[in-house]
């Protein structure tokens, strides 16, 4: 069974235009689904939730049925488990001016020089109010981050350990239920950035036994939105950063200051009605279209196509005497993802890619806000690294057209 391209790519209305998206692990393409939900939400229940009156308890309706769509999505026990809020990078900072109420000065927090900078900065200023920052640095050689590393970070007054579930850079998946694993038996907790992993693959938090885990919709063909999953007990134990009178068991409520976006939250209802969709195209016989057993099935196809290209792309570029593959060099769907990023011997990568901008192919280079990991690699001098960021949407022939416009370059 193969993903049925032209089905897919009909459900996008910027794929008929004449670009090719591969800047996807930037920002990916909406669902028109997605855009009809804000659009219904917008014409027939724009007005406050919490009135008595019919419209507002559609409005409330709808806004609870896009929690419950993102708690299904990524199998959270509990719809209080899912927060919304403008972008990974504030819910994680809200999350951070939660936590450190709980914290003594001296406890410890470990990120990585791997991640986007907007899982590692909120943490980081924590060190001013006396927490103790340690850096997870990736291997070097390997481009992997070392699990042997980690335990010898781990100390009894960890408290929190915080990476990606795969890298907006080198696409690499870490294996988090082993890292959950480890970090669990130190006591500590595990918050887990997935704005780069949940485009790819659907998310199990619960058997990942992850603590915390974030997302961007505007990566996953939605709008610029986001949602912070927080393990229940967890939850009602942070203290409350709304107003005086929320109360201390509202959850998701009282790390969720202000009011939700309630278009936005209501238009991810879209991306399930993309994934039933698709389920009822490719497998008629499936009873419930919208179930996670069958939007597993469409992942699984998603996994395969994407690895497809990849391995198209790298095949390309190991050919390539001057380029270095800044991650795997193969397309293991297990050990990552389709975003492929590359260095040419002595070339800035900023002239490769202004020059691809004139055959109306999107590509894009720099550090992708994972400054410390180009620092770390020495990248930051020569413009970072170009990236090339597939999705289930793009087609072998967009790989074709751009290898053949790079293998004129370098
Ligand atoms: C891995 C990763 N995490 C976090 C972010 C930041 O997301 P937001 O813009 O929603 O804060 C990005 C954005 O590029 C990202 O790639």
């Amino acid at each position: 069974m193969e993903l049925n391209l032209n089905f897919v790519r009909k459900q996008f209305p910027a794929l008929s235009g004449e670009w090719t998206y591969f800047d996807n692990a930037g920002g990916s393409q909406t669902v028109k689904s997605v855009v009809d939900r804000i659009s219904e939400y917008l014409t027939t229940s724009d007005v406050q939730l919490g009135a008595s009156y019919e419209i507002s308890e559609t409005a409330g309706k709808r806004v609870r049925e896009g929690y419950r769509f993102v708690a299904d999505l990524i199998n959270a026990r509990d719809v209080s488990e899912v927060i919304f809020g403008s972008s990974t990078t504030m819910l994680l900072r809200q999350l951070a001016s939660s936590f450190v109420q709980t914290l003594s000065p001296g406890d410890e927090i470990i990120v990585t020089n791997c991640d986007h900078e907007a899982n590692v900065g909120g943490w980081f200023n924590l060190q001013k109010q006396g927490i103790v920052i340690k850096f997870w640095e990736i291997n070097q050689a390997s481009l992997e981050m070392d699990l042997e590393d980690l335990k010898k970070l781990l100390t009894p007054k960890t408290r929190l350990v915080s990476l990606t579930h795969a890298s907006n850079i080198l696409g690499t998946i870490n294996p988090i239920k082993e890292i959950a694993k480890i970090v669990h038996q130190n006591n500590s907790y595990l918050c887990v950035d997935s704005v780069a992993y949940m485009p790819h693959r659907m998310p199990d938090v619960q058997d990942l036994d992850v603590d915390f885990y974030v997302f961007s919709f505007y990566k996953v063909y939605g709008p610029h939105y986001s949602a912070l999953y927080g393990r229940k007990e967890i939850l009602e134990k942070l203290p409350n950063i709304n107003h005086f009178f929320i109360q201390e068991d509202d959850i998701p409520y009282k790390l969720q200051p202000g009011s939700a976006n309630y278009e936005l939250s209501y238009s991810y209802v879209g991306y399930r009605d993309y994934l039933g969709a698709l389920v009822k195209e490719h497998f008629p016989e499936i009873k419930d279209p919208y179930s996670r057993e069958s939007f597993k099935k469409i992942y699984a196809l998603f996994a395969i196509h994407e690895a497809e290209l990849t391995q198209r792309f790298l095949d390309f570029l190991n050919k390539k005497k001057n380029v270095r593959i800044i991650g795997r060099p193969d397309a293991n769907p297990d050990k990552r993802v389709s975003t492929v990023s590359f260095v040419i011997k002595g070339v800035v990568s900023s002239t490769i890619t202004k020059k691809v901008d004139d055959y109306k192919i999107g590509i894009r280079h720099g550090d992708f806000y994972a400054r410390r990991l180009m620092d770390a690699l020495d990248y930051s001098k020569t413009d970072g690294v170009i990236r090339v960021s597939m999705v289930h949407y793009n087609t072998l022939e967009e790989v074709d057209r751009l290898i053949a416009v790079l293998d004129r370059l370098f």
